[in-house]
């Protein structure tokens, strides 16, 4: 066939400042050398630099050491080992609920999760920010997909009023912290409502595991929501630093999961080295407790900085701190222009983010000290501001 409408799809984007490309960059972390040069990199998700950590590090070695590359089959059929039993009454344990479940990424997660709550006829009321992995798995119900004003409880509340009546089963889901906005969900008076209007409610932690609540255990954790919370939702891939998803629920919620997720079921379970890193990243987690205490505290410093210069960081409240630009082209020249600074400060556009709110998606890791986020504070405004 004829494969003109592909350079015609690519030259639409391009005209739009929307193509993206996958750089290569020769290390990661926080802080990485390029060409030899010190380069801060404020677009890492690995929040609390455990990416090498000696420990967690180790630990994925000795899995590696001990059971070899790959899983070798999937978790119905003799993929798990003892290491994701272990890995799963961790989490379990941390986020304070009956059972958990590992899956292949976030992603997968959600994909697998989502369709299992509510399916044809169900409804699903989604925030207008969440995910994009969370939108797709609410594709994949084939469920009503309702969406609320962003972070709105009472836009919420008018929705589950107007569907009140419907004998269908509802999910309510959210993120505790945005990963594009970097603010909180009022996440009490979601919970308040998903109980007065008998809705099921799904948080996803994926930017709030590891850098809030007890041992990092979350938000949900810290705000003692865990019976108010259908599905406390997690990733290894951020501040555990490694790769993979998870749920923490109900014994009979995993049960069913695990008899009828498909992203669970048909893939190959996660490989040994990514789970033992991840237990690894637990423990660092429980010896030092304060690392997101720390982290925020670095975070409430360097948006000081920004807000002193000029800058809007929206409603941040955590680790991410957005820059609203606007204009595709303009944030993707400000991001150019940093990086020749020495800063990696990727420009995040539509679809990922609203259109007309290109942005620097800023995250500060506990690779930056005050010297760097200071230097990244005084170039960034420079660059914004000119
Ligand atoms: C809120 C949220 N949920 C889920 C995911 C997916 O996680 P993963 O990258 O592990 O697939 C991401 C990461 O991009 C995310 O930001």
């Amino acid at each position: 066939m004829n494969e003109n409408w592909i350079k015609q799809q690519l030259d639409e984007a391009k005209a739009q400042g929307l193509v993206r490309a996958a750089r290569v960059y020769p290390e990661a972390g926080g802080i990485i050398k390029i060409d030899g040069k010190e380069v801060l990199n404020f677009s890492s998700n690995d929040y609390l630099d455990l990416g090498r950590h000696p420990h967690v590090v180790d630990c994925a070695r000795e899995a590696l050491d001990r059971y070899g590359i790959g899983s070798t089959a999937s978790r119905l059929v003799t993929g798990t080992l003892p290491i994701h039993d272990e890995l799963e009454a961790r989490i379990a344990k941390e986020k304070g609920y009956e059972a958990a479940l590992i899956f292949g990424s976030g992603y997968m997660t959600n994909a697998g999760t989502i369709p299992i709550l509510a399916g044809r006829d169900d409804l699903i009321f989604a925030d207008k920010l969440v995910h994009a992995s969370m939108i797709d798995a609410c594709r994949l119900s084939a469920a009503k997909l309702v969406r609320w004003a962003h972070n709105d409880f009472q836009a919420l509340e008018k929705r589950l009023v107007q569907y009140g009546s419907s004998k269908v089963r509802k999910l309510i889901i959210t993120e505790s912290v945005f990963s594009m906005d970097g603010d909180i969900a009022p996440l009490k008076e979601i919970a308040a409502l998903a109980e007065t209007h008998d809705a099921m409610l799904m948080i996803d932690e994926a930017h709030s595991t590891g850098t809030f609540g007890p041992n990092g255990a979350g938000l949900i954790r810290e705000l003692g929501l865990e019976n108010a919370v259908t599905v406390s939702m997690g990733t290894m891939s951020k501040a555990m630093a490694g790769y993979g998803g998870y749920v923490a629920c109900s014994s009979n919620l995993r049960k069913l999961l695990v008899n009828s997720s498909r992203a669970f079921i048909y893939t190959t379970a996660p490989p040994p080295a990514i789970i033992g890193g991840a237990l690894g990243a637990l423990d660092v987690l429980e010896a030092s407790p304060r690392l997101g205490n720390i982290l925020q505290a670095n975070t409430d410093y360097f948006r000081s900085l920004l807000h002193e210069g000029g800058l809007d960081t929206l409603q941040s409240q955590s680790q991410i701190v957005p820059i609203v630009i606007g204009d595709n082209e303009k944030a993707l020249a400000i991001s150019r222009k940093l990086r020749e600074m020495g800063i990696i400060a990727a420009a995040i556009r539509p679809p990922t983010v609203p259109a007309g709110s290109a942005r620097l998606r800023l995250s500060v890791t506990l690779a930056h000290h005050v010297d760097h986020l200071e230097r990244a504070a005084k170039e960034i405004i420079k660059a914004v501001t000119a």
